[in-house]
C-alpha cells in the first residue's frame, strides 16, 4: 500500500503565532493601554471580527488600498458578503449607532486593545496580514479640545511604554467645504507633471488625488515637495480649529511638527490628521495614526456626528520595544514543581498539584517516566523556587520532601501542612 505523504501545515503567510515567551510584551502593552485610556476616562469596547462588507466600503472608502486591494471578503453560507475587519473605527461607529450611544453624555470615549485586524498586504517586518491594534475613539464632540485630548492620549501612551526617538506629525486636510478646492489645486499641479509620475500615481491622479502626497517612490518625492499645501486652502473654520488644536497641544506639552504632506490612507478624515513615527529607516515607521472623521457616522446612516480617534499597531510597538532594549516586567512564573517516583506517588502528586493551584500557588506536575534526577534537572532549568518530591517512603510517612531550590536545602513536611508552608 502506498504511503500517502502528508504536507506539514504552517500558519498562513503574514499571520503569526504569539508564543508564551512573547506574551510578556503583549501584556506590558495591554496594561499600559488600559492604564492610560482608563486614566483619560475611556471605556473599553470590543466588536466582532466579521462585519458587513459595506460597512468598510462606505466607511473607509471604495477607492482606498484597504478596500480595493487588502480586504478579506467572504460570502457566507447565507449568501451575504461580509469582511474580516481591516480597521476598527467604522465598526466602533456602527456600534455607537446600533446601541444608541448618542443618548449618553457626549463625547462617548471608547478604546479597544488587542483586537485583530486583517489586511491582505505583502508581508514584511512590521507589516502583517493579521495584526493587532490599540484603537481609541471620542465620538460626539467637534471641539478642538477633543482632538487635543486624543492626540495627547496617544503621545502619553508612547511615553508610558518608554519608547524614545518618536515624532508626532500633525496636519489639517480641511472639510467638505474647503477640501474640494485643495484637491483641485493638487489635480491641476500634478496634471502638468503627468509624464513624471509613477504608474500608481497616474491612477491616483484620476481616482484619489490626495493620496498622491503619500507616494513612497523616490522619483515622485520632488513632486511632493513642490505640491500645493492644504494649509493654504483651509477655510476660516478649519484654520481656527487647527490653530486651537496646536495651542492646546502646546499647553499640554505635547511636541509636534506640522507635516504638510500627511494625508493618511483612509477616506473618512476631515480636518485633523496625525501620525506617530519612529526615526527608523523603512516604510513601516508609522507606529500609529488617526484624525477627525466628522462625516463618517452620517455615511453609515446616522445623524451628522463628529468623531476623532487613532489606532496604534501593537506588533510595530513591540518591534520597537525590542529594538530599544525595553524589557517587559518578568512574569512570576511557576512556584512549585512536583516530582514523583512510583505509581502511587504519581497519583498523589496529581492530587497535590491540583490542591496547590486551587489554593493560589502556581504548580506543575513532573513529566511521566523520568528519573528523579531528570525531573530535578527540568525544575532547575525552569527556575522554579520550590520542588516537592513524593516517593514510596514519603507516602508511608505521610510527608513530602520540600526542596528550596534557591538555598539548595531540603526537609520533610507533612502532606497536610505543605501548602501552608509554601504560601
Ligand atoms: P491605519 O493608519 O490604517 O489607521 O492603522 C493604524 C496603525 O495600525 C498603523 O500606524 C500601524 O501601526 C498599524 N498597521 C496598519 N496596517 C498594518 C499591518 N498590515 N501590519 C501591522 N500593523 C499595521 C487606522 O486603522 C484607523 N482606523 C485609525 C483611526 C482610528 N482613525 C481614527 N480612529
Amino acid at each position: 500500500m502506498a504511503i500517502k505523504e502528508r504536507k506539514t501545515l504552517q500558519a498562513l503567510r503574514g499571520m503569526v503565532d504569539i508564543l508564551p515567551e512573547e506574551q510578556g510584551y503583549w501584556r506590558y502593552v495591554r496594561e499600559a493601554t488600559v492604564s492610560v485610556c482608563e486614566g483619560y476616562g475611556y471605556g473599553q469596547i470590543d466588536t466582532p471580527i466579521l462585519e458587513d462588507y459595506s460597512l468598510f466600503s462606505r466607511g473607509v472608502g471604495e477607492v482606498t488600498d484597504i478596500v480595493e486591494k487588502e480586504m478579506y471578503t467572504i460570502t457566507d453560507k447565507g449568501g451575504d458578503t461580509i469582511a474580516l475587519r481591516p480597521e476598527a473605527t467604522a465598526a466602533v461607529c456602527r456600534a455607537y449607532l446600533e446601541h444608541g450611544l448618542h443618548n449618553k453624555p457626549q463625547p462617548v470615549r471608547l478604546y479597544s486593545v488587542g483586537m485583530p485586524m486583517f489586511r491582505y498586504a505583502r508581508p514584511q517586518a512590521g507589516r502583517l496580514r493579521q495584526f493587532h491594534q490599540i484603537n481609541v475613539e471620542a465620538i460626539g464632540d467637534a471641539d478642538a479640545t477633543i482632538d487635543a485630548e486624543v492626540v495627547a492620549l496617544c503621545w502619553q501612551l508612547f511615553r508610558k511604554l518608554g519608547l524614545k526617538g518618536l515624532s508626532l506629525q500633525l496636519n489639517s486636510i480641511g472639510d467638505p467645504k474647503c477640501r474640494p478646492g485643495y484637491v483641485e489645486a493638487l489635480r491641476s499641479y500634478y496634471s502638468q507633471q503627468e509624464g513624471r509620475l509613477c504608474r500608481e500615481c497616474k491612477s491616483r491622479l484620476e481616482r484619489n488625488p490626495l493620496r498622491l502626497l503619500d507616494c513612497k517612490v523616490p522619483g515622485c518625492q520632488p513632486l511632493i515637495e513642490g505640491a500645493p499645501r492644504s494649509a493654504d486652502y483651509l477655510c476660516e473654520e478649519c484654520q481656527a480649529h487647527f490653530q486651537a488644536l496646536t495651542r492646546y497641544l502646546g499647553l499640554m506639552e505635547v511636541p509636534f511638527t506640522r507635516e504638510h504632506r500627511l494625508v493618511r490612507g483612509l477616506d473618512y478624515y476631515t480636518r485633523t490628521v496625525f501620525e506617530v513615527q519612529t526615526s527608523e529607516e523603512g516604510q513601516q515607521n508609522a507606529l500609529g495614526g488617526g484624525g477627525r472623521y466628522d462625516g463618517l457616522i452620517e455615511e453609515l446612516g446616522g445623524r451628522p456626528t463628529p468623531g476623532v480617534g487613532f489606532a496604534v499597531g501593537m506588533e510595530r510597538v513591540i518591534l520597537n520595544l525590542k529594538r530599544q532594549g525595553i524589557e517587559p516586567p518578568a512574569s512570576p512564573g511557576t512556584r512549585v514543581f512536583v516530582a514523583y517516583v512510583g505509581q502511587e506517588a504519581k497519583a498523589q502528586a496529581v492530587g497535590l498539584v491540583s490542591r496547590l493551584v486551587r489554593s493560589g500557588v502556581s504548580a506543575m506536575l513532573g513529566p511521566a517516566g523520568k528519573s528523579l534526577k531528570a525531573q530535578l534537572r527540568q525544575a532547575g532549568s525552569m527556575g522554579v523556587p520550590y520542588v516537592l518530591i513524593l516517593g514510596d517512603q514519603e507516602l508511608e510517612k505521610g510527608v513530602v520532601v520540600l526542596r528550596d531550590m534557591t538555598r539548595r536545602e531540603q526537609r520533610e513536611v507533612g502532606l497536610e501542612e505543605v501548602i501552608e508552608q509554601i504560601r
